[in-house]
Formats: structure tokens, C-alpha cells, sequence
């Protein structure tokens, strides 16, 4: 029978968000302060390390990898392991190799990710307006983005945008509606996720925070939105909007349990293995990486995965102490 990672409720881990760097080339207020430390290098997995990490879990069972940060382009090295990657691609070892981006720097990237086999990439989009995306993300070029956004579409590769809807900030009808029209006439396919209280979006999280149920509300009494069986390994769900042609999801990442069909652990670029992106639980895979005994990574992966908790603690209050950009959502 096949290896698989099974936790204690049952749930089946076939998928890996694999965080490569906590750094980032933006500084979205949302996500990270203007002035964030980062973990020393000594701290951070080498590339051929990272590689290794992906091995013991696609040997455990885990189909499908998403390389996330911080902002997993800015990581040096990159290229090493994409090839990595992409020789278990075309081994047929892994399923979907995938990756979530700002954007900023994917221009230059498309040739690589295509040949690594990256069928899709998540672009973070809160907005088609110049001025806001900077407000937004202090260092972010949004014409930079729309650039990367193109080359990833000319290639052929699969996207996705992200928005996160911050009430007051982004989620006008305006800007919305702009956003949903920039995605279906593109023919991508666009998601809006509550802002979670993490990072620094915890200290104002009630200013900004906006239920899905209450975006989707407003939507059906501008356009209309059919259910759409459209669905990704992530959590999010899909609707066609009759007038633009699109296809737009929701991620309810606070108000929403979909922590009962939880697939997915995240493993941070400092070794930490999160079983659960809304605790602070963590294993260290460090120390069993750099062990002689060759076993040691996978006994500690699967002993990780047998502590995963039922889900977050969003709503009871409970927000984590790191920041969002070091386990990349
Ligand atoms: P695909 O559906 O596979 O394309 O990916 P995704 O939408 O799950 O991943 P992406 O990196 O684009 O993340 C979009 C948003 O979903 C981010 O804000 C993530 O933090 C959030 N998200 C992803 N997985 C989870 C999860 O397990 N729990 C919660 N609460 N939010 C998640
Ligand atoms: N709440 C919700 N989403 C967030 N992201 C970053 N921080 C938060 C937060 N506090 C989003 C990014 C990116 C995705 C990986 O996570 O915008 O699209
Ligand atoms: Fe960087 Fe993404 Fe965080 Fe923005 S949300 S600062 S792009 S990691």
C-alpha cells in the first residue's frame, strides 16, 4: 500500500506549502511591518535541505507541493530547487507542483517555472489601482505585477489572483468590480479571502476584517452568481458571474471551519513544521534533517503530523505570534 500521513482525525495530508524564505520584497500592512527582522541565515534551510524536506514528504505520500514566503521568488537559489522539483514532476512522483507569488519579480521567472512543470501560480492582487496597490504594499510596482501576470498567462501557466478584502481599504464597488473585470477579461480566475488576524493584521483585525458571506451578499445584488464545481486542493469555493464571464472564489480563511477537510501542513523556512496555519504549534525538522540517522526526518514529520490540532482558534480570539509571511498563508 502506498505511504500516506494520516492525523488523528482522520485527515489525510496530501499537500505541502512549502515556505522558502520569509522575506519579501513588499511590505503589505496587513502581513509584515515596515521594519521586520528576519530569522539570521544560519537559521534558514540551505536549497539542497529544502529538496530534502520535499523528498521525505512526497516519500510519505504528500502529492502536491505550493512553494510560498515571504516571497518565494526573492529566495537565492531558487532555480535549484525548482529544477529539484521538477525532475519529481516529470517522474510523475509529484502530482501539482504549484506556487503563490506577489508577483513582482515573476516576469523573469516564467521560463523556469514553466519548465519546472509549475502548472498554476497565485498572484496576490488587493487591487487594480495604482495608487492603492502602493498604499497597499508600500514597495509593491503594480505595473511590474500586471507585467509578471501577462508572461505567466503567455506561457500557459494557470492563474489564480488573491485579494484580500480589507473593509475601508479595498472593498469598494469600485475597486471590486474593477478587480473582477481585470480577472475575466484575462480569463483568470480570482479569489477574495478575509483578512485573518495574523501578523500585523491582528492588531487592527476588526477595522479591516469583512465576512465572505457579507462580501458575497453584496456581489449577488450587482451580478449574478452561479455555483460553480470548480475546485483546487485549497479551501476555497467557486462561482460563475453570469455578466463578466469569470469564475470568483471565496475563502472564508477566519469565519469559515473548513478545518474538518484540512489537507495541508506548512513547513516555514527556518525547518518548522506548522501543523495548523491559524496555531503556533510547531515541530522543528532542523535537527532531524541534520541527523545521521537516516530515518530521523520522516519519523519526525509523521510524529508532527499525529499532534495536528482540529483547527484554529480564530473566532475564540486565539491569533498566532508569527507573522503571516513566515509560513506564507
Ligand atoms: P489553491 O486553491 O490550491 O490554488 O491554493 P490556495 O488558495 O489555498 O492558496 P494561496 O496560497 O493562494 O492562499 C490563498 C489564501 O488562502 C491565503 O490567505 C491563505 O492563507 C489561505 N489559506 C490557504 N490554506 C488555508 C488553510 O488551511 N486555512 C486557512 N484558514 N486559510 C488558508
Ligand atoms: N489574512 C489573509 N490573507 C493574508 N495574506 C497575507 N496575510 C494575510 C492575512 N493576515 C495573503 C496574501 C497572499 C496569500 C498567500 O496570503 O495576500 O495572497
Ligand atoms: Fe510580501 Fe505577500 Fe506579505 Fe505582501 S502579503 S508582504 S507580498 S509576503
Amino acid at each position: 500500500m502506498a505511504p500516506s500521513l494520516t492525523d488523528l482525525l482522520g485527515r489525510r495530508i496530501t499537500y505541502l506549502r512549502l515556505s522558502v524564505t520569509e522575506r519579501c520584497d513588499f511590505r503589505c500592512h496587513y502581513c509584515i511591518a515596515e521594519d521586520q527582522a528576519f530569522a539570521p541565515k544560519s537559521r534558514v534551510l540551505s536549497i539542497e535541505e529544502l529538496g530534502q524536506v520535499a523528498d521525505a514528504f512526497l516519500d510519505l505520500g504528500v502529492t502536491d507541493i505550493r512553494l510560498t514566503g515571504g516571497e518565494p521568488l526573492t529566495r537565492k537559489g531558487l532555480p535549484a530547487l525548482l529544477e529539484h522539483l521538477g525532475q519529481r514532476r516529470a517522474a510523475g512522483r509529484l502530482k501539482a507542483l504549484t506556487l503563490t507569488t506577489n508577483g513582482g519579480m515573476l516576469e523573469g521567472f516564467v521560463p523556469l517555472l514553466a519548465a519546472a512543470g509549475v502548472g498554476r501560480v497565485n498572484v496576490s492582487l488587493d487591487t487594480v489601482d495604482d495608487g492603492l496597490f502602493s498604499r497597499i504594499t508600500r514597495r509593491g510596482d503594480l505595473s511590474a505585477v500586471l507585467s509578471g501576470i501577462s508572461a505567466a498567462r503567455a506561457a500557459g501557466l494557470g492563474i489564480k489572483l488573491n485579494c484580500v478584502v480589507q473593509k475601508g481599504v479595498n472593498d469598494s464597488p469600485h475597486h471590486i468590480d474593477r478587480l473582477m473585470e481585470f480577472a475575466a477579461a484575462r480569463g483568470h480566475d480570482l479569489t477574495f479571502i478575509e483578512v485573518m488576524p495574523i501578523g500585523p493584521a491582528a492588531f487592527d483585525f476588526h477595522r479591516h476584517y469583512r465576512p465572505m458571506d457579507d462580501l458575497k451578499a453584496e456581489l449577488a445584488r450587482r451580478w449574478t452568481l452561479l455555483p460553480d464545481a470548480h475546485r483546487t486542493p485549497g479551501p476555497s469555493r467557486y462561482w460563475r458571474c453570469v455578466e463578466t464571464g469569470g469564475r470568483i472564489g471565496f475563502i472564508a480563511a477566519t469565519s469559515a471551519c473548513f478545518c474538518a477537510g484540512c489537507n495541508r501542513v506548512r513547513v516555514a523556512s527556518d525547518g518548522m513544521l506548522y501543523p495548523c496555519l491559524g496555531q503556533d504549534h510547531a515541530v522543528d525538522l532542523r535537527g532531524p534533517l541534520r541527523s545521521a540517522e537516516p530515518d530521523a526526518l520522516k519519523g519526525a514529520i509523521a510524529r508532527a503530523i499525529g499532534l495536528k490540532p482540529d483547527g484554529h482558534r480564530f473566532h475564540g480570539g486565539a491569533t498566532p505570534g508569527r507573522a503571516m509571511n513566515a509560513t506564507g498563508g
